[in-house]
């Protein structure tokens, strides 16, 4: 609870703290008036043992002893002193408010009191009860030597004792008030504290956590109370320019999602439909070819004839190669992963666009990494993708230019940069790239880098794409390294890397040769 609770962690601190610091006040007060009073006691024996000094003269002199008893005995009885006594130099009682003690007991004589005739001052406790007492030599005046042995200094001294227990009383009683005090003071600044706290730290606290916990439940609708000029208020703002942001972001992610949901089902209908048409178009066309052939067969046909037939059967291919397009574009078939080596793969499809390579006078610059890991992918598809890339460079640099192909591996990931030094792309067309259909060929069906996209997103690589108006354009494509201990479990790996050759047109993987077409024509 308490660890949980900021304004007790406070209060319990600063409590503490307050706690202490009025304790040690008080220990020092309460001392200082202790030793104020004693010495206080200790003056005021010391003027009494002055008193009885001087009256002490006066009597002897006069020769009335005997008032000397009363005299200490009438001090005690006002309160004066708790016990008076008169001692001789060896000890012995002369006179005493204590009657019995008389003329037999004999007390210890300090050595320093008769030797140094020093008023000597100390405390005792008698019975449980604190005692000041003072001793003060009585000298030998020339006077006394009358009855006194003039060779001696002094002639006794006197003793007084005086109760500390107003003293102690007293010191008790400011204690006692000093300890009220300290805990109405206590309970004060505990009090003004938590009000402080509650007010200032506490209730902003609390607000600001109830508003976040409402976004954290996705209620972007939260604001929190920003009105206090300090940090909490400050916290606030930020915590409401933070919310505005989130829910301007949440907005703008929204509605592009409706905005792609729409592509995307608008795709998904023209796929359906053109996937639909292609089947449809497809037989009359093997019909129309195949009459074609058999009319350009027939012999008797004229030179112009024969070219018109000839553009015929050329525009029946291209009709086949854009239906081909249509069709894998809306079948997309699921990959089928592999352990592949990245050169086996490039190397091939650079084989095979040589001949436009020539014709255009490109020159090819080849650049691969010493150590290039094998990748996992659909070989098939990968090159399908690598193929369309490579024809887009080409056909961006019809009078000549350089490509260069560069293979390297970054941490887990292989990358495969196609380079050309063609026109370049526009900053508003390389948004529109890889869309279906986009295309600023007149020949082109514009789904060559749509069909690549795919490809690349489900054989779990990405494609993207740098190019500056006028200095050509470089596609990157990147895959994930094949690791060898990731794959010892999968069931569809193969342990050593290899390469599928591009089937033929029969062949069940059609993608390739249908692409070649694609690109060609
Ligand atoms: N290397 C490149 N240099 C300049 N522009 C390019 C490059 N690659 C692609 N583009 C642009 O991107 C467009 C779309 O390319 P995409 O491959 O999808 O279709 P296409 O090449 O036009 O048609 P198809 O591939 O069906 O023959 C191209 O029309 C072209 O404008
Ligand atoms: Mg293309």
């Amino acid at each position: 609870m308490l660890r949980r609770n900021l304004t007790a962690k406070i209060l319990v601190a600063v409590g503490l703290t307050v706690a202490v610091v009025i304790a040690i006040y008080t220990y020092f007060v309460i001392r200082v008036q202790s030793a104020w009073w004693h010495e206080r006691t200790q003056a005021q024996n010391l003027i009494a043992a002055s008193m009885v000094h001087e009256y002490l003269n006066g009597v002897m002199l006069s020769d009335r002893h005997e008032e000397v008893q009363g005299f200490l005995q009438r001090m005690q009885a006002s309160g004066e002193i708790r016990r008076g006594r008169l001692i001789k130099l060896d000890g012995s009682v002369a006179f005493s408010t204590e009657t019995q003690e008389v003329g037999h007991a004999a007390m210890h004589v300090p050595a320093e009191l008769f030797g140094e005739g020093r008023v000597l001052q100390g405390e005792h406790i008698e019975d449980g009860e604190h005692l000041a007492v003072a001793m003060r030599p009585v000298a030998n005046a020339e006077s006394c030597q009358k009855c006194h042995n003039a060779h001696q200094p002094y002639n006794g001294a006197i003793i007084l004792e005086r109760s500390l227990a107003p003293a102690e009383a007293s010191v008790a009683g400011n204690r006692n008030l000093l300890i009220v005090y300290g805990i109405v003071i206590f309970i004060l600044v505990g009090v003004v504290l938590w009000l402080l706290i509650v007010r200032l730290v506490s209730q902003p606290v609390t607000a600001l956590l109830t508003q976040m916990r409402r976004v954290e439940r996705g209620d972007l609708a939260a604001h929190a109370e920003a009105q206090s000029p300090d940090e909490i208020g400050e916290l606030a703002r930020d915590f409401n320019a933070m919310v505005r942001s989130l829910d301007a972001t949440k907005r703008e992610l929204h509605a592009s999602h409706e905005k792609q949901m729409q592509q995307a089902s608008k795709l998904a209908s023209i796929g359906e439909l053109a996937s639909g048409i292609a089947h449809e178009i497809r037989n009359p066309l093997a019909g129309i070819g195949a009459a074609v052939e058999v009319l350009s067969e027939e012999t008797g046909l004229n030179g112009q004839r024969t070219e018109i037939v000839g553009e015929i059967r050329r525009q029946i291919t291209r009709l086949n190669t854009t239906l081909r397009d249509l069709l894998d574009f809306a079948r997309q078939r699921e990959p089928e992963i592999e352990v592949c080596a990245v050169g086996e793969l490039i190397k091939p499809m650079l084989a095979l666009v040589r001949p436009d390579v020539q014709k255009q006078h490109i020159t090819v610059a080849e650049q691969y990494d010493a150590d290039l890991p094998p990748i996992r992918a659909d070989a098939g598809q990968v090159q399908q993708a690598l193929l369309n890339v490579l024809l887009n460079a080409i056909q961006a640099m019809p009078e000549s230019g350089t490509l260069t192909v560069r293979a390297t591996v970054t941490n887990d990931r292989v990358q495969i940069r196609v380079a050309d030094t063609g026109p370049g792309i526009s900053p508003e067309n390389l948004q529109k790239l890889f869309l279906p259909f986009f295309t600023t060929k007149h020949r082109g069906t514009g789904l060559g880098l749509a069909i690549t996209r795919t490809i690349m997103e489900k054989n779990g690589g990405t494609i993207r794409v740098e190019s500056e108006p006028g200095s050509g354009a470089t596609f990157i494509l990147e895959f994930q390294v094949h690791l060898p201990a990731a794959v010892s479990t999968a069931p569809e790996s193969t342990p050593e890397p290899r390469h599928r050759e591009p089937a033929g047109p029969e062949g069940t993987d059609r993608v390739l040769p249908e692409v070649i077409h694609h690109g060609t024509h």
